[in-house]
C-alpha cells in the first residue's frame, strides 16, 4: 500500500510538472486529491490494515496529500506569474503615440461676468449671500416697503405661484433676509448674484428670466458719496480707468434716494453710437440709500445706522463686454455661442 501511495505521488507530481495552464492544476488536483480519486480510494480501504500498519500508511498517506497540495500551489504561483510576464510583454504602451483630443467646455459669458464682479466686491471685503428664486410676497415686496396694494406687485410683472409665494422678480428680497440676520448689528457688506423673473415677453432685450447682482453695505455713517465711490471704482475695474459714471435721480420704494447709475459709452467713448443710443451714456444698475422703513423692519435703527443698496444686470455688463446684440443667446443653450468664450 505504501508503494502504491509512493507511484501516485510520483505520478501526481509529474503531471503537476508539466501543467501549462492554471486550468490543468485545477483538473489535476480533482484527480488525484478529490473526492472519487485515488487518494480517498487508497484511505477508505485502510479499515482492513491491521493496528500496527494503519498509523504507519496514515501517515505516509498525508505526507503524500501535502506535498502534491504543495506542489500544485508553487506551480500555479509560477504559472501566474509568467502570464502576468506574457502580458506585459504584449500588452505594450507605446507613449509616443499622438494624445486622443478631448473636447473641453467652455465657460459661458454670464458666468465670466459674475465671476468677475464677485471678484471684484470680494477684494472690498464684501461676502456673498444667497436667497431661494421662490419667494414670500413679504420678502420680495413687503419688506422692501412696498405694501399690499403697491402697483410693483402687479401680476402682469410677477409669476406668482400661490397667493403668497412667487419666482422672485428682482435680488433684493436678499437685503431684508441679510439684515434679519444681524440682529440690528452692523457691518453689513454683501453681494448677491442670482435668477430672476418677470412676466416679459422675452426679445433682444428683454427675457423672463434674467441674472441680477444685489449689493448692500450697512454701517454706522454710510453715506451717498460711499455708494457713488465704490460704484466709480467698479465701472473703472470692470470696463477700464477712462469710464466716468453718472447718477440720475429715479425711484424704488425701498431706497431714498434712489439713482440710476450711467457709465460712458465705452464703445463711442461718449461720442454717441448706437449702443448708447446717441447719449454717450449707458445705463447699468439701479441703487440708493436703503430706506429707513426698510432697516426698521428688518430690526436696525434707523438712527443709528444707514446703509447703501444696488442691483445690477450681469446680463447687460456681458451684453456690452462681449458685444452680444441679442440677450436670447444667454439662455437658449446654442453650443455655438457658448464655444466662443474663454477664460
Ligand atoms: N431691485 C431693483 C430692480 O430690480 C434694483 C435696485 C436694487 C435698486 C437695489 C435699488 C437698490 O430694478
Amino acid at each position: 500500500m505504501k508503494d502504491k501511495l509512493i507511484a501516485l505521488q510520483e505520478e501526481a507530481l509529474q503531471a503537476i510538472k508539466q501543467a501549462t495552464r492554471v486550468k490543468d492544476l485545477q483538473d489535476t488536483k480533482v484527480k488525484y486529491l478529490g473526492k472519487k480519486g485515488p487518494m480517498t480510494e487508497v484511505l477508505r480501504g485502510m479499515g482492513k490494515l491491521s493496528a500496527e500498519e494503519r498509523p504507519v500508511i496514515g501517515q505516509v498517506a498525508n505526507e503524500v496529500r501535502s506535498a502534491i497540495q504543495i506542489a500544485i500551489d508553487e506551480k500555479q504561483e509560477s504559472l501566474q506569474a509568467e502570464e502576468m510576464q506574457r502580458k506585459l510583454e504584449q500588452e505594450t504602451l507605446d507613449v509616443t503615440l499622438p494624445g486622443m483630443p478631448q473636447q473641453v467646455g467652455h465657460p459661458h459669458p454670464l458666468t465670466l461676468v459674475i465671476e468677475e464682479i464677485e471678484d471684484f466686491f470680494l477684494s472690498m471685503g464684501y461676502t456673498i449671500a444667497e436667497g431661494p428664486e421662490v419667494e414670500s410676497d413679504y420678502y420680495n415686496f413687503e419688506a422692501l416697503n412696498m405694501p399690499p396694494d403697491h402697483p410693483a406687485r402687479d401680476t402682469q410683472d410677477s409669476f406668482y405661484i400661490t397667493e403668497e409665494f412667487l419666482l422672485r422678480t428682482q435680488t433684493s428680497p436678499v437685503q431684508p433676509r441679510s439684515m434679519e440676520k444681524q440682529n440690528g448689528k452692523g457691518p453689513l457688506k454683501i453681494i448677491c448674484p442670482g435668477k430672476v423673473y418677470r412676466r416679459d415677453t422675452d426679445d433682444a432685450t428683454h427675457s423672463h428670466q434674467f441674472m441680477q447682482i444685489e449689493g448692500m453695505v450697512i454701517d454706522r455713517g454710510i453715506q451717498m458719496s460711499d455708494l457713488k465711490g465704490t460704484l466709480e471704482r467698479f465701472a473703472k475695474e470692470m470696463f477700464g480707468e477712462e469710464r466716468d459714471i453718472r447718477l440720475r435721480p429715479s425711484y424704488f420704494p425701498f431706497t431714498e434716494p434712489s439713482v440710476e447709475v450711467d457709465i460712458s459709452c465705452s464703445i463711442c467713448q461718449g461720442e454717441g453710437c448706437s449702443v448708447c443710443k446717441k447719449t454717450g451714456w449707458i445705463e447699468i444698475l439701479g441703487a440708493g440709500m436703503v430706506h429707513p422703513n426698510v432697516l426698521k423692519m428688518a430690526g436696525f435703527d434707523p438712527e443709528e445706522y444707514s446703509g447703501f443698496a444696488f442691483g445690477m444686470g450681469p446680463d447687460r455688463v456681458a451684453m456690452l463686454r462681449y458685444g452680444i446684440e441679442d440677450i436670447r443667446h444667454f439662455y437658449t443653450n446654442d453650443i455655438r455661442f457658448i464655444q466662443q468664450f474663454n477664460r
